[in-house]
């Protein structure tokens, strides 16, 4: 196992009712900026409850952050902080609601020229607003970690930052929100989690006994809740099961002192970019074909998870790993999700030579946990996703 320093800030505050809490957390004479998605919090009932939460509070609302949060937006909002004072960003949504609460905390700070750089050059931030959130849709993690990825449709651009300052204070987890989510999201939800976790775990084995089996732990789990949530997202015990997986799988716990890739959420994100496509979708796409093409450097922990996710318990390392790929496939399309490029757009044609030339300008010239994929390599695999 290698080194490692860990420490993860955020508070979690689960179950149903925690959101009355919020304001033991939450500094007095905060002045907050509600920061919110398409209007979803109106109708299930979300907002009332935290602004009931909250009524102690000056808070100044800004809806209509999108899927995928736009930096233009983004910007307006950080503007809306400034001009009225405020200093404490709340977060009621999904990944996208807090990834964008994220941005404008670093933003507001920022004092170079274009915030985007924050993200194109990976500028460090030194600064940052405090930020609690209340999370309505299991996926992302983004609601216990430091990271968050915006889009600017302009240039079809979608990166990724992060800083220890930008985990959430306090993270409100009410597995009771998930009842209003509309199957796409669920689907979403538990493929995000699960390739989350894959992509910490799908590499080489490195002595990380413990992190092996925690995965395993969180891919069994959404495996067993997963379709449970799908035919009833009212199933609370199923539904706070499926919560606490998508937290862990990206809470930095399970990567701690072992390799990890990152490959497929790094191509995936361009489908995103170039299509429009759900991040999670771009992931059951893209995670087949890259570890086939992996599949040398991956074969041995492919087995392992073939033999302790999905009971594969006969062959060959070669034909078990193998076969870890077409369960992984298999259960990606039985939760109602297609796992081909063409499946989602007609004008797929030279997207792997339009995303690996990308790549080589971005100089993002080896992925992977032995950086060893090329864009190349990336050319190779995206070709395999038609
Ligand atoms: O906008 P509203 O009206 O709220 O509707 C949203 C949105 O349309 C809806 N929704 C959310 N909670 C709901 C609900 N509808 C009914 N009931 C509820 N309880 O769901 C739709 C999608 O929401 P979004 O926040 O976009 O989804 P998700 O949580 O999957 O976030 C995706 C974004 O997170 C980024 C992705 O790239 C993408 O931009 N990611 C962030 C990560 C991180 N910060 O660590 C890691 C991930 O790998 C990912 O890249
Ligand atoms: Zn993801």
């Amino acid at each position: 196992m290698k080194n490692f320093n860990y420490k993860n800030p955020t508070k979690i505050l689960f179950g149903k009712g925690e959101i009355q809490n919020l304001s033991n957390e939450i500094p007095q004479k905060s002045r907050i900026l509600m920061l919110y998605g398409g209007g979803s919090i109106k109708q299930n009932g979300v907002y009332k409850q935290v602004i009931e939460a909250l009524k102690e509070y000056e808070i100044v609302e800004f809806g209509g952050i999108s899927a995928n949060p736009e930096y233009e937006i983004l910007l307006e909002a950080i503007d809306v902080i400034k001009r009225e004072k405020l200093d404490y960003i709340l977060a009621v949504g999904g990944g996208s609601v807090i990834d964008g609460a994220k941005f404008i905390s670093a933003g507001v700070k920022y004092t170079g020229e274009e915030p985007w750089q924050l993200l194109s050059k990976r500028l460090e931030i030194k600064d940052a607003v405090p930020i609690a959130t209340v999370l309505t849709l299991p996926a992302t993690g983004s609601e216990m970690n430091s990271g968050a990825v915006i889009s600017r449709r302009a240039t079809k651009e979608k990166l990724s930052f992060g800083s220890p300052l930008l985990y959430p204070q306090v993270s409100v987890l009410d597995p009771s929100f998930v009842a209003s989510l509309p199957k796409r999201q669920i689907t979403n939800g538990i493929i995000d989690a699960f390739v989350h976790t894959l992509e910490q775990y799908m590499t080489f084995p490195a002595g990380g006994l413990l992190q092996d089996r925690f995965s395993e732990g969180i891919l069994q789990t959404l495996k067993e809740v997963g379709v449970r949530v799908l035919e009833n997202p009212t199933d609370y015990e199923a539904a706070a099961n499926f919560m606490w997986c998508c937290t862990l799988a990206l809470n930095g716990l399970v990567a701690q002192g072992v390799p990890t890739d990152w490959g497929v959420h790094a191509i995936g994100h361009e489908l995103t970019a170039l299509f429009g496509i759900d991040h999670a979708r771009t992931l059951a796409i893209v995670a087949p074909a890259y570890y086939q093409h992996c599949f040398e450097n991956k074969k041995l922990k492919l087995a392992q998870y073939a033999q302790r996710v999905w009971n594969v318990t006969t062959g060959t390392i070669d034909e078990k790993a193998t076969q870890g790929i077409r369960k992984t496939e298999e259960f990606f399309k039985s939760l109602g999700c297609n796992t081909k490029l063409s499946d989602y757009t007609e004008d797929y044609a030279g997207t792997a030579e339009k995303i690996a030339e990308r790549f080589r300008h971005r100089k993002w010239l080896g992925l992977g946990e032995r950086k060893s994929v090329t864009p190349n390599d990336v050319e190779i695999i995206l070709k395999n996703t038609y």
